[in-house]
């Protein structure tokens, strides 16, 4: 579970592919766009332009390079061609590469056209919870204080968290120990130790916290069919804190 400072670096190397991933398909999310197009936008790009693997193509049957995740869509959502981007929608797409073996796993949200004042603050507060949860990480604190912040802040602005999904720990294996709640309890759980590496990926509803899976194996939607929102990061504790792997040139850490 702990890498050694040389894993760190290929680690950081994927991590930064999938940032600028994000990055390259940030000012193609339109209006008019299918999500089906900016998978293929990203699946070339990866492959032909970064030298690198989709981790999701082939991922336990998962035929897409990205997820896209729209407005009530929680999670996996599998990009297609039917419908276009529209005006109001908000869009998750999620990303993993891997280099050299080692994998990096980011997503962000989309405000596509104008947005509802609703949608804005859910996508807003989301990516704070995400930032609460990440300030925590420093060796010595514990899961239960990552999992306390991001769903005290989810709560005080009346949203609720998903707990049905979680963060993991990532590195040659896409998903591996431990587990990374987003709800929780301070000084519980796993203590953290120097050169974990892991994600944090909250899911924040701005109804309950219920999901159901559709019949595709892979979508995963609100129960009440209310909107939901997700940001992730491929975090490593350093020796007084934490590294973001998966920063974009947007964010300040
Ligand atoms: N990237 C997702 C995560 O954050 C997992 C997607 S698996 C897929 O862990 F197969 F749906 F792509
Ligand atoms: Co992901
Ligand atoms: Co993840």
């Amino acid at each position: 579970m702990i890498k050694n400072p040389e894993e760190i670096k290929k680690m950081r190397i994927a991590g930064k592919l999938a940032a600028e991933v994000l990055e390259m398909i940030t000012p193609l999310v339109k209006p008019g766009i299918s999500t089906g197009k900016l998978d293929k936008i990203c699946h070339d790009f990866i492959v032909n332009k970064q030298n690198a693997i989709p981790a999701n193509v082939g991922y336990r049957g998962y035929e897409k390079t990205i997820c896209s995740s729209l407005n009530q869509v929680v999670c996996h959502g599998i990009p297609d061609f039917q419908r276009a981007l529209k005006d109001g929608d908000i869009l998750n797409i999620d990303v993993t590469v891997i280099r050299d073996g080692w994998h990096g796993d980011t997503s962000k949200m989309f405000l596509v056209g104008k947005t509802q004042p609703h949608n804005k603050r859910l996508v807003r507060v989301t990516q704070e919870c995400l930032y609460k949860g990440i300030e925590e990480v420093r060796p010595g604190a514990y899961l239960g204080d990552i999992g306390y912040a991001i769903q005290n802040h989810a709560e005080k602005n009346y949203y609720s968290v998903v707990e049905d999904y979680c963060g993991h720990g990532i590195g040659k294996v896409y998903h591996e120990d431990p587990q990374v709640l987003h709800y929780g309890n301070p000084g519980t759980g796993l203590e953290l130790k120097k050169g974990m590496c892991f994600t944090i990926e909250p899911m924040i509803n701005l109804g309950t916290k219920f999901t159901k899976a559709l019949k595709d194996g892979w979508t995963v939607e609100t129960k009440d069919g209310r909107n939901s929102a997700q940001w992730e990061h491929t975090i490593v504790v350093t020796e007084t804190g934490y590294e973001v792997l998966t920063k974009r040139s947007e964010e300040n850490f």
